[in-house]
């Protein structure tokens, strides 16, 4: 028989063959001559002969072999020994089973290892060949398909990389979101009001409570909340202490206002996670104040981990906030107390204008009242509306009291109270809305006031209200140079100035609520 040379195949190229590195492992060493003989005859350089299946096995630790050829009936180690060797630690290498007694179940065994042939002894060089030639397709396509593979893998772990770096990346956002905000929010009914709505869109929650702990400790009180169906004001919940000490929620509340199963038992001293729940403590220099209760998370999902270290976080750094705004309310209020007394004392000096102040927090506050304005709105008006014409300790005395008409002048220097009035209060961080009672109360509807000549809806609400009661509480007072005008008059003079001076919805309400 004609040996076919390497070069008339096309699947044996000699570039490839020449890189090949082959084994055999066979104790009859004729075999392991005429084999490698008949490999470099094709092109095959890098061959090496063992002559039993342990030395097979040791050189296979040493390096890797594209090919190995083995016999299946050897000393010590079999060839079936060395296949699943190599199947374990060598998945790109191709095992040529050779025997001079095939069986059935030995061929079928070896496939299940991943045999990549068989020779049966004695076999010819063509055969050697055929199987070579099938072979190197094989590998090719197997080390296709293991780059593939690699690839595959690359990619998914980036895909996995991008994945965790994103979470990352949101989770920072929503921590950075926190603390920013907090710091922004310096009044309590606002901060509860961000806690719940934090809360549920950072959890992708459906609802939110935030809840106090009342005097007496036997019930949680709701000021808060985010998508809590029924009536809300004044919620309550009873909790019970069990005999370890720890608090436990399992009022219908929970049941009724977020769904949970009605055997629902919450501790309130530990964040937890139950029945689609998840309660938070919030402790106040290490004393319970409240707790913030989250349910319904879109999807029907449990609350994770991470959701768990976000709520954590906005409980540790709200509940601080909450310290924080106490201490600054506290030093506020001692201010602003400070400040109206100081008003007080100048309104004492002149019999004219005692009590001015106070007079036109009253009426402002039952016109906002009446304008249904919100608690919070109205607790502003109360707290800053005394000091609108602080900015007055600034101007001479003897233009303020001046029975007399003002010059250009002097009218000038009274122009300056509400700037001047604002400077006064600006240690006490007020908003823009409490800053506009002092800054615009002489504001006209027409544009014709001033500081900031602001026109009709320019003009802040609580600085358009103000401006009424000021007006009415001027007119309906004893002046140097005149008697108090009775309130009938009054109304008509606020009548007289709708749409110019004043704002008409503010006088008409102002009509209503003064002429009593
Ligand atoms: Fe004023």
């Amino acid at each position: 028989m004609q040996i076919q040379t390497a070069q008339e195949s096309p699947a044996l190229k000699p570039a490839d063959l020449e890189s090949l590195r082959v084994l055999i492992a066979d104790d009859e060493p004729i075999i392991c001559k005429t084999l490698s003989l008949f490999l470099r005859h094709i092109g095959i350089n890098i061959i090496q002969t063992v002559s039993d299946g342990s030395y097979a096995v040791e050189e296979l630790c040493r390096n890797s072999y594209d090919y190995v050829f083995v016999d299946l009936m050897m000393p010590r180690l079999t060839g079936l020994d060395v296949l699943k060797k190599v199947s374990e630690s060598h998945p790109l290498s191709n095992v040529i089973i050779m025997t001079g007694f095939p069986s059935m179940d030995t061929v079928i065994e070896a496939m299940h290892y991943g045999a990549s042939d068989f020779l049966v002894k004695p076999f010819r060089f063509e055969d050697v060949k055929i199987g070579l030639e099938r072979m190197q397709t094989i590998r090719r396509l197997k080390e296709k398909n293991w780059q593939l593979h690699e690839e595959l893998n690359k990619k998914k772990e980036v895909e996995e990389l991008n994945y965790e770096l994103e979470k990352r990346i949101r989770l920072q956002t929503i921590l950075y979101n926190i603390v920013d905000s907090l710091s922004k929010i310096n009044r309590s009914e606002s901060l509860y009001h961000y806690i719940v709505r934090k809360a549920a869109d950072s959890c992708n929650a459906r609802r939110a409570c935030f809840m106090i702990y009342d005097q007496g400790n036997s019930h949680l009180l709701a000021i808060a909340q985010e998508g809590l169906t029924g009536r809300f004001t004044g919620l309550q919940a009873v909790f019970r202490t069990d005999s370890e000490g720890t608090r436990i929620l399992e009022d219908d509340f929970l049941s009724r206002h977020f769904g949970a199963s009605s055997d629902t038992a919450l501790p309130l001293n530990r964040i937890t996670r139950v029945n689609g729940l998840m309660g938070v403590p919030f402790n106040i220099r290490n004393e319970p104040f409240g707790v913030l209760l989250i349910g319904e998370k879109t999807g029907r999902e449990s609350f994770d981990t991470e959701d768990e270290f976000i709520i954590k976080f906005l409980a540790e750094k709200a509940a601080l906030s909450i310290e924080n705004i106490a201490l600054y309310d506290n030093l506020k209020e001692s201010l602003i107390a400070t400040l109206k007394s100081l008003v007080s004392a100048i309104e004492a000096k002149d019999p004219y204008t005692q009590q001015h102040s106070s007079r036109v927090t009253e009426y402002a506050s039952r016109i906002a009242m009446k304008m249904n304005c919100d608690h919070e709105v109205l607790q502003k008006l109360a707290s800053v509306a005394p000091l609108h014409d602080i900015g007055k300790i600034g101007v001479n005395d003897a233009i303020l009291n001046k029975p007399g008409r003002l010059t250009q002048e002097e009218f000038s220097h009274i122009m300056a109270h509400p700037l001047i009035g604002v400077n006064i209060v600006s240690p006490l961080g007020l908003d823009e809305e409490e800053l506009s009672v002092i800054r615009n109360h002489h504001e006209r509807w027409d544009g014709q006031g001033y500081p900031d000549h602001l026109r009709g809806s320019q003009i802040p609400m609580l600085a358009r209200i103000l401006a009424v009661a000021d007006a009415f509480d001027a007119m309906n007072s004893d002046r140097a140079y005149r008697k108090a005008l009775p309130s009938s008059d009054c109304m008509q003079e606020l009548r007289k100035g709708c749409g110019t001076q004043f704002d008409p919805s503010v006088v008409e309400v102002a009509m209503d609520v003064l002429s009593t």
